[in-house]
């Protein structure tokens, strides 16, 4: 594996690959690897001749009041992993290479940002899409790997390589779960023994929630009270928000038809988490 810490230095890789005719897929991260992030390397691997991982802690896409300093780093042992895993190349630019002094321009994405993570975090799917748009335009792979657990995230990146037709497959992959259903995230390192064994009500709860809509629930707003009224009993979990919406335009749904997003954020001690899933109603 090779590591890159500049832009052109990922230009010349990619210019040999291409001599080469070789096929490139690329998973976007901001490191400390856990299992979600390797599945996503070896789709790439397995897809794609070769798989470029970038490894980068975006402050753009992080509010001021937020986790950007504290966000786990650790580049040794997630060069390791990612060699494991099979990646070529591994782009790890510092912030002054990817938003250099007088840097200016940013990507909005509008109505899929509106609600959600959107109205959480206000400025987040501007640094997201920003950063994304740009590595995009640096590695030029094939195809773009993406977890759903980041659901709103998976969204508003479809949405901006249609608009702004940037010629690369975004490729959906499932949410890496815990054997006891916590889906896998960095954030996790945050929460103490006793967080840990407590947030495991967010996958049971979003369980719930989708087992009454197989079972004939169509009433969104009975759905959330489902999925809300499971996260109370755990009292060291504190919800931010529980919302049933259209999966492909994140709307608010009354009566649930096509595909349901059911997707919450918490707070458990400090760390804030998020998860998802999505069902598909029968008519
Ligand atoms: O999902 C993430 O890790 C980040 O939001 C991403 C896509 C790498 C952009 O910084």
């Amino acid at each position: 594996m090779q590591v890159a810490r500049t832009i052109r230095e990922v230009r010349a890789w990619m210019k040999l690959a291409r001599a080469d005719g070789k096929t490139v897929g690329f998973v976007p991260t901001m490191g400390y690897f856990h299992e979600g992030h390797l599945n996503l390397m070896r789709r790439a691997k397995a897809e794609c001749d070769l798989c470029v991982v970038s490894l980068f802690v975006n402050p753009t896409q992080f509010g001021p009041a937020e986790d950007f300093q504290r966000y786990p780093r650790d580049f040794a042992r997630d060069a390791s992993m990612a060699e494991s895993a099979g990646v070529d190349l591994l782009f790890a630019p510092e912030v002054e290479e990817m938003y250099p002094e007088g840097y200016q321009t940013y990507v909005d994405v509008a109505g899929v940002t509106r609600r959600l993570e959107g109205a959480a975090r206000p400025g987040h799917f501007r640094g997201v899409a920003t950063v994304c748009a740009k590595l995009f335009n640096i590695v030029q792979a094939d195809r773009v790997y993406f977890g759903k657990k980041d659901y709103q995230q998976l969204k508003v990146i479809q949405r901006m390589v249609r608009d702004l037709n940037i010629p690369v497959e975004i490729v959906p992959c499932e949410t890496v779960r815990e054997p006891d259903g916590l889906a896998m995230s960095s954030r996790n390192v945050y929460l103490k023994p006793v967080e840990r064994q407590a947030a495991t009500v967010l996958y049971r709860a979003l369980c719930a929630g989708r087992d009454a809509i197989l079972a004939g629930e169509r009433d969104g707003q009975k759905v959330q009270q489902i999925v809300e009224q499971i996260i109370a009993t755990e009292p060291l979990v504190k919800t931010e928000y529980v919302d049933v919406a259209d999966a492909e335009s994140l709307e608010p749904l009354k009566e649930l038809k096509g595909e349901v997003l059911i997707s919450l954020a918490a707070r458990v001690g400090v760390a804030r988490l998020i998860d998802n899933l999505t069902v598909v109603v029968s008519e």
